[in-house]
Protein backbone atom coordinates (compact mmCIF):
# COMPACT_ATOMS: atom_id res chain seq x y z
CA UNK A 1 0.00 0.00 0.00
CA UNK A 2 2.91 2.69 0.79
CA UNK A 3 3.94 1.97 -2.40
CA UNK A 4 1.26 3.10 -4.12
CA UNK A 5 1.28 6.92 -5.33
CA UNK A 6 -0.44 9.19 -3.37
CA UNK A 7 -3.41 11.40 -4.80
CA UNK A 8 -4.09 14.72 -3.02
CA UNK A 9 -6.18 15.68 -4.84
CA UNK A 10 -8.77 12.34 -4.04
CA UNK A 11 -7.56 12.63 -0.48
CA UNK A 12 -9.34 16.55 -0.29
CA UNK A 13 -12.33 15.24 -2.01
CA UNK A 14 -12.66 12.42 0.60
CA UNK A 15 -12.21 15.14 3.55
CA UNK A 16 -15.15 17.25 2.17
CA UNK A 17 -17.25 14.26 1.94
CA UNK A 18 -16.66 13.06 4.98
CA UNK A 19 -17.18 16.62 6.66
CA UNK A 20 -19.81 17.28 5.17
CA UNK A 21 -21.38 13.90 5.49
CA UNK A 22 -24.96 13.81 7.02
CA UNK A 23 -27.08 10.57 8.44
CA UNK A 24 -27.61 7.53 5.97
CA UNK A 25 -25.87 8.96 2.96
CA UNK A 26 -26.03 5.93 0.63
CA UNK A 27 -23.63 3.74 -0.28
CA UNK A 28 -20.59 6.41 -1.36
CA UNK A 29 -17.56 3.75 -2.08
CA UNK A 30 -17.02 4.65 -5.51
CA UNK A 31 -13.72 2.89 -6.34
CA UNK A 32 -10.98 0.87 -4.50
CA UNK A 33 -8.63 4.02 -5.11
CA UNK A 34 -11.09 5.82 -2.72
CA UNK A 35 -10.48 2.98 -0.29
CA UNK A 36 -7.08 2.90 -0.62
CA UNK A 37 -5.88 6.43 -0.51
CA UNK A 38 -8.60 6.61 2.78
CA UNK A 39 -6.90 3.62 4.44
CA UNK A 40 -3.24 4.81 4.09
CA UNK A 41 -3.80 8.33 5.91
CA UNK A 42 -7.60 8.63 7.38
CA UNK A 43 -7.81 4.77 8.30
CA UNK A 44 -4.11 5.03 10.01
CA UNK A 45 -5.49 8.03 12.30
CA UNK A 46 -8.79 6.02 12.86
CA UNK A 47 -6.43 2.86 13.43
CA UNK A 48 -3.97 4.90 16.34
CA UNK A 49 -7.12 5.83 17.87
CA UNK A 50 -8.19 2.31 18.18
CA UNK A 51 -4.38 1.66 19.82
CA UNK A 52 -4.81 4.33 22.50
CA UNK A 53 -8.71 3.28 23.08
CA UNK A 54 -7.27 -0.24 23.34
CA UNK A 55 -4.66 0.94 25.85
CA UNK A 56 -6.76 2.37 28.02
CA UNK A 57 -9.37 -0.19 28.06
CA UNK A 58 -6.53 -2.58 29.32
CA UNK A 59 -5.71 -0.23 31.86
CA UNK A 60 -9.18 -0.84 33.24
CA UNK A 61 -8.93 -3.85 32.80
CA UNK A 62 -10.95 -4.99 29.57
CA UNK A 63 -9.70 -8.16 28.13
CA UNK A 64 -10.71 -10.27 25.01
CA UNK A 65 -13.11 -12.72 25.84
CA UNK A 66 -14.42 -13.57 22.53
CA UNK A 67 -13.63 -15.72 19.65
CA UNK A 68 -15.00 -13.73 16.65
CA UNK A 69 -14.86 -10.47 15.82
CA UNK A 70 -17.62 -8.75 13.84
CA UNK A 71 -16.17 -5.31 12.54
CA UNK A 72 -19.64 -3.77 11.69
CA UNK A 73 -19.78 -0.53 9.25
CA UNK A 74 -15.79 -2.00 8.47
CA UNK A 75 -14.77 0.32 5.52
CA UNK A 76 -11.07 -0.66 4.86
CA UNK A 77 -11.18 -2.70 8.58
CA UNK A 78 -8.95 -0.71 10.32
CA UNK A 79 -10.93 -1.50 13.59
CA UNK A 80 -10.55 -5.40 13.24
CA UNK A 81 -7.02 -4.76 12.02
CA UNK A 82 -5.59 -2.70 14.65
CA UNK A 83 -7.61 -4.85 17.45
CA UNK A 84 -6.14 -8.13 15.93
CA UNK A 85 -2.42 -6.14 16.08
CA UNK A 86 -2.84 -5.13 19.51
CA UNK A 87 -4.17 -9.01 20.75
CA UNK A 88 -1.54 -10.65 18.37
CA UNK A 89 -4.93 -11.80 16.79
CA UNK A 90 -4.46 -14.50 19.87
CA UNK A 91 -7.21 -16.86 19.96
CA UNK A 92 -9.42 -15.14 17.10
CA UNK A 93 -10.82 -17.43 14.95
CA UNK A 94 -12.54 -15.73 12.72
CA UNK A 95 -13.50 -11.92 11.45
CA UNK A 96 -17.01 -11.12 10.25
CA UNK A 97 -16.75 -7.91 7.97
CA UNK A 98 -20.14 -5.96 7.69
CA UNK A 99 -20.34 -2.67 5.30
CA UNK A 100 -23.37 -1.65 3.42
CA UNK A 101 -20.61 -0.97 0.67
CA UNK A 102 -19.45 -4.36 -0.67
CA UNK A 103 -16.19 -3.03 -2.36
CA UNK A 104 -15.45 -1.91 1.14
CA UNK A 105 -15.90 -4.98 2.74
CA UNK A 106 -13.56 -6.74 -0.03
CA UNK A 107 -11.06 -3.83 0.60
CA UNK A 108 -11.35 -4.93 4.06
CA UNK A 109 -11.25 -8.67 3.65
CA UNK A 110 -8.06 -8.17 1.38
CA UNK A 111 -6.15 -6.27 4.43
CA UNK A 112 -6.82 -8.64 7.15
CA UNK A 113 -6.19 -11.86 4.71
CA UNK A 114 -2.65 -9.87 3.79
CA UNK A 115 -1.60 -9.36 7.48
CA UNK A 116 -3.46 -12.31 8.88
CA UNK A 117 -3.33 -15.15 6.08
CA UNK A 118 -4.14 -18.09 8.12
CA UNK A 119 -7.53 -16.00 9.55
CA UNK A 120 -10.77 -16.60 8.65
CA UNK A 121 -12.22 -13.91 7.48
CA UNK A 122 -16.26 -13.86 6.03
CA UNK A 123 -17.91 -10.81 4.40
CA UNK A 124 -21.19 -10.90 6.04
CA UNK A 125 -24.76 -10.66 4.38
CA UNK A 126 -26.92 -8.74 7.03
CA UNK A 127 -29.31 -11.47 7.71
CA UNK A 128 -26.47 -13.44 9.25
CA UNK A 129 -26.37 -10.93 12.44
CA UNK A 130 -28.56 -13.86 14.40
CA UNK A 131 -25.69 -15.33 16.37
CA UNK A 132 -23.31 -12.85 17.87
CA UNK A 133 -23.20 -15.18 21.12
CA UNK A 134 -19.67 -15.27 21.47
CA UNK A 135 -18.38 -12.13 19.42
CA UNK A 136 -16.94 -8.66 19.96
CA UNK A 137 -18.45 -6.27 17.65
CA UNK A 138 -16.41 -3.34 16.77
CA UNK A 139 -18.17 -0.39 15.41
CA UNK A 140 -15.68 2.66 14.16
CA UNK A 141 -16.74 6.28 13.07
CA UNK A 142 -20.03 4.75 12.01
CA UNK A 143 -23.15 5.82 14.03
CA UNK A 144 -23.06 9.50 12.95
CA UNK A 145 -23.52 7.81 9.37
CA UNK A 146 -26.89 6.01 10.38
CA UNK A 147 -30.51 7.03 10.93
CA UNK A 148 -32.11 7.17 14.50
CA UNK A 149 -34.05 4.07 12.94
CA UNK A 150 -30.84 2.12 11.97
CA UNK A 151 -29.66 3.16 15.22
CA UNK A 152 -32.03 2.02 17.24
CA UNK A 153 -32.76 -1.40 14.99
CA UNK A 154 -28.38 -2.50 15.56
CA UNK A 155 -28.79 -2.06 19.00
CA UNK A 156 -31.42 -5.31 18.95
CA UNK A 157 -28.37 -7.10 16.66
CA UNK A 158 -25.49 -5.79 19.51
CA UNK A 159 -27.36 -7.02 22.55
CA UNK A 160 -26.54 -10.53 21.58
CA UNK A 161 -22.98 -9.83 21.11
CA UNK A 162 -20.43 -10.71 24.38
CA UNK A 163 -18.42 -7.25 24.08
CA UNK A 164 -19.17 -4.50 22.24
CA UNK A 165 -16.47 -1.61 21.46
CA UNK A 166 -16.82 1.57 19.96
CA UNK A 167 -14.17 4.16 18.50
CA UNK A 168 -15.84 7.15 17.32
CA UNK A 169 -14.78 10.62 16.30
CA UNK A 170 -14.01 12.91 19.66
CA UNK A 171 -16.74 15.81 18.67
CA UNK A 172 -20.07 16.93 20.46
CA UNK A 173 -22.43 15.22 18.09
CA UNK A 174 -20.60 11.62 17.99
CA UNK A 175 -19.72 11.72 21.65
CA UNK A 176 -23.89 11.96 22.07
CA UNK A 177 -24.56 9.80 19.88
CA UNK A 178 -22.28 6.99 21.51
CA UNK A 179 -23.90 7.91 24.83
CA UNK A 180 -26.88 7.24 23.43
CA UNK A 181 -26.04 3.15 22.75
CA UNK A 182 -24.47 3.25 25.96
CA UNK A 183 -27.57 4.64 27.19
CA UNK A 184 -29.73 1.68 25.69
CA UNK A 185 -27.16 -0.87 25.85
CA UNK A 186 -26.53 -0.31 30.08
CA UNK A 187 -29.41 -2.95 31.04
CA UNK A 188 -27.75 -6.20 28.92
CA UNK A 189 -23.80 -4.51 29.20
CA UNK A 190 -21.59 -3.65 32.38
CA UNK A 191 -19.37 -0.88 30.82
CA UNK A 192 -15.74 -0.76 31.37
CA UNK A 193 -14.06 2.06 30.01
CA UNK A 194 -14.14 4.84 29.83
CA UNK A 195 -16.89 4.86 32.21
CA UNK A 196 -15.79 3.60 36.00
CA UNK A 197 -19.33 3.08 36.60
CA UNK A 198 -22.81 1.65 35.70
CA UNK A 199 -24.88 4.50 37.01
CA UNK A 200 -26.52 6.63 34.54
CA UNK A 201 -24.02 8.78 32.54
CA UNK A 202 -24.01 12.66 33.93
CA UNK A 203 -23.33 13.86 30.18
CA UNK A 204 -26.95 13.18 29.85
CA UNK A 205 -28.06 15.80 32.32
CA UNK A 206 -28.73 19.11 30.93
CA UNK A 207 -26.61 20.83 33.03
CA UNK A 208 -23.26 19.24 31.27
CA UNK A 209 -24.88 18.47 27.87
CA UNK A 210 -22.49 21.00 26.49
CA UNK A 211 -19.81 18.56 27.50
CA UNK A 212 -18.53 15.52 25.84
CA UNK A 213 -16.86 12.08 26.72
CA UNK A 214 -13.82 12.06 24.89
CA UNK A 215 -9.63 11.93 24.43
CA UNK A 216 -6.67 12.30 22.73
CA UNK A 217 -4.37 9.46 21.21
CA UNK A 218 -0.74 10.53 20.33
CA UNK A 219 0.23 10.02 17.46
CA UNK A 220 3.40 7.85 16.23
CA UNK A 221 6.65 9.58 15.55
CA UNK A 222 6.35 8.90 11.38
CA UNK A 223 2.93 11.27 11.49
CA UNK A 224 5.65 13.85 12.71
CA UNK A 225 8.98 12.62 10.75
CA UNK A 226 7.76 11.88 7.37
CA UNK A 227 6.86 14.12 4.52
CA UNK A 228 3.84 12.39 3.35
CA UNK A 229 2.55 13.08 6.68
CA UNK A 230 3.70 16.33 6.59
CA UNK A 231 2.01 17.07 3.56
CA UNK A 232 -1.44 15.35 4.31
CA UNK A 233 -1.33 17.86 7.42
CA UNK A 234 -0.72 21.37 4.94
CA UNK A 235 -2.74 19.87 2.05
CA UNK A 236 -6.03 18.85 4.32
CA UNK A 237 -5.44 21.64 7.14
CA UNK A 238 -5.85 18.65 9.61
CA UNK A 239 -3.49 19.00 12.37
CA UNK A 240 -2.29 16.13 12.58
CA UNK A 241 -1.35 16.26 16.66
CA UNK A 242 -4.50 16.21 17.90
CA UNK A 243 -6.18 13.19 17.63
CA UNK A 244 -9.79 13.68 19.43
CA UNK A 245 -12.07 10.16 19.88
CA UNK A 246 -15.04 8.84 22.09
CA UNK A 247 -14.60 5.35 22.87
CA UNK A 248 -16.75 2.82 24.74
CA UNK A 249 -15.93 -0.40 26.05
CA UNK A 250 -18.27 -2.89 26.82
CA UNK A 251 -18.86 -6.42 28.05
CA UNK A 252 -22.17 -8.21 28.29
CA UNK A 253 -23.51 -8.73 31.75
CA UNK A 254 -23.12 -12.52 31.52
CA UNK A 255 -19.42 -12.37 31.15
CA UNK A 256 -20.00 -11.38 34.79
CA UNK A 257 -16.75 -8.45 34.33
CA UNK A 258 -16.03 -6.84 37.88
CA UNK A 259 -13.25 -4.08 36.89
CA UNK A 260 -12.04 -2.81 40.33
CA UNK A 261 -12.55 1.08 39.06
CA UNK A 262 -15.37 1.52 41.23
CA UNK A 263 -12.99 4.02 43.13
CA UNK A 264 -11.75 5.45 40.11
CA UNK A 265 -12.38 8.68 38.27
CA UNK A 266 -12.21 9.27 34.79
CA UNK A 267 -10.36 12.83 33.67
CA UNK A 268 -12.35 14.02 30.29
CA UNK A 269 -10.63 15.87 27.46
CA UNK A 270 -7.32 17.80 27.74
CA UNK A 271 -6.79 19.03 31.64
CA UNK A 272 -6.54 23.05 31.43
CA UNK A 273 -3.07 23.98 32.82
CA UNK A 274 -2.80 27.83 34.71
CA UNK A 275 0.17 29.25 36.69
CA UNK A 276 -0.04 27.33 39.46
CA UNK A 277 -2.98 25.53 39.33
CA UNK A 278 -4.45 22.98 36.55
CA UNK A 279 -9.22 22.66 36.01
CA UNK A 280 -9.86 19.01 34.81
CA UNK A 281 -13.14 17.56 34.11
CA UNK A 282 -13.98 14.60 36.25
CA UNK A 283 -16.28 11.85 35.72
CA UNK A 284 -16.99 9.37 38.73
CA UNK A 285 -20.06 8.22 40.16
CA UNK A 286 -20.51 11.21 41.81
CA UNK A 287 -21.28 12.61 37.87
CA UNK A 288 -19.06 14.98 36.46
CA UNK A 289 -17.40 17.19 38.40
CA UNK A 290 -15.07 20.10 37.26
CA UNK A 291 -12.19 19.82 39.89
CA UNK A 292 -8.98 22.41 40.77
CA UNK A 293 -5.37 20.79 41.68
CA UNK A 294 -3.42 23.49 42.84
CA UNK A 295 0.39 23.23 42.69
CA UNK A 296 0.99 24.04 46.27
CA UNK A 297 -1.56 21.52 47.55
CA UNK A 298 0.43 19.06 46.18
CA UNK A 299 3.31 19.61 43.94
CA UNK A 300 3.79 15.77 43.18
CA UNK A 301 0.56 15.01 42.06
CA UNK A 302 0.42 18.38 40.30
CA UNK A 303 3.55 17.63 38.22
CA UNK A 304 2.17 13.81 37.21
CA UNK A 305 -0.93 15.16 35.65
CA UNK A 306 0.52 18.21 34.20
CA UNK A 307 3.04 15.94 32.15
CA UNK A 308 0.10 13.22 31.70
CA UNK A 309 2.15 11.02 33.39
CA UNK A 310 -0.90 8.24 34.35
CA UNK A 311 -3.33 8.57 31.43
CA UNK A 312 -6.83 9.13 32.38
CA UNK A 313 -7.40 7.04 34.72
CA UNK A 314 -7.20 8.19 38.58
CA UNK A 315 -8.07 8.37 42.13
CA UNK A 316 -9.00 11.05 43.70
CA UNK A 317 -8.42 10.24 47.85
CA UNK A 318 -8.90 13.70 49.32
CA UNK A 319 -11.31 16.30 47.89
CA UNK A 320 -12.29 19.77 49.72
CA UNK A 321 -15.17 21.00 47.69
CA UNK A 322 -13.48 21.62 44.53
CA UNK A 323 -10.39 21.84 45.29
CA UNK A 324 -8.49 18.06 44.75
CA UNK A 325 -5.87 17.47 47.57
CA UNK A 326 -4.54 13.83 47.20
CA UNK A 327 -4.55 11.47 44.60
CA UNK A 328 -2.92 9.34 42.13
CA UNK A 329 -2.90 6.55 38.94
CA UNK A 330 -6.17 4.61 39.91
CA UNK A 331 -4.35 1.06 41.31
CA UNK A 332 -6.18 -1.60 39.12
CA UNK A 333 -3.59 -3.51 38.94
CA UNK A 334 -3.71 -3.35 34.85
CA UNK A 335 -0.97 -0.78 34.67
C1 LIG B 1 -16.49 6.66 8.00
S1 LIG B 1 -16.59 5.06 7.44
C2 LIG B 1 -15.70 4.22 8.74
C3 LIG B 1 -15.17 2.92 8.27
C4 LIG B 1 -14.37 2.15 9.30
N1 LIG B 1 -15.22 1.57 10.31
C5 LIG B 1 -13.28 3.00 9.88
O1 LIG B 1 -13.28 3.21 11.10
O2 LIG B 1 -12.42 3.45 9.13
C6 LIG B 1 -18.25 4.54 7.77
C7 LIG B 1 -18.58 3.19 7.17
O3 LIG B 1 -19.88 2.80 7.58
C8 LIG B 1 -20.54 2.22 6.50
N2 LIG B 1 -22.00 2.34 6.69
C9 LIG B 1 -22.73 3.47 6.77
N3 LIG B 1 -24.03 3.18 6.98
C10 LIG B 1 -24.11 1.82 7.08
C11 LIG B 1 -25.18 0.91 7.30
N4 LIG B 1 -26.43 1.34 7.46
N5 LIG B 1 -24.91 -0.41 7.30
C12 LIG B 1 -23.64 -0.84 7.12
N6 LIG B 1 -22.59 -0.03 6.91
C13 LIG B 1 -22.81 1.30 6.89
C14 LIG B 1 -20.05 3.01 5.29
O4 LIG B 1 -20.22 2.32 4.08
C15 LIG B 1 -18.57 3.20 5.66
O5 LIG B 1 -17.77 2.19 5.17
Amino acid sequence: MSEEKIDWDRLARLRKRFLEIEEDPGVYWDSAEDLAQYHRFFGQRIGWKWKDAIRQAKQAGWRLRSNRVVDWGCGTGIASLTLLEEIESQGIESVTLWDQSRLAASFAKDALKTRFPNLTVKIAEESEFKELGDSIVLVSHTLNELSAGVRSEIKKQLIQARQLFFVEPGNHKCSHLLIEQREGLIDQFRPIAPCVCILACPMKLEVNAHHWCHFFAKPPVEAFTSSDWSRFSRELEIDIRSLPYSYLALDSISLDSEPDNRNSSRVIGRTRQHKGYTNLLSCDRNGLNLYQLQKRDNPALWKTIKKNKCGSLLTWTSIDGDRIREGGPANTGNH
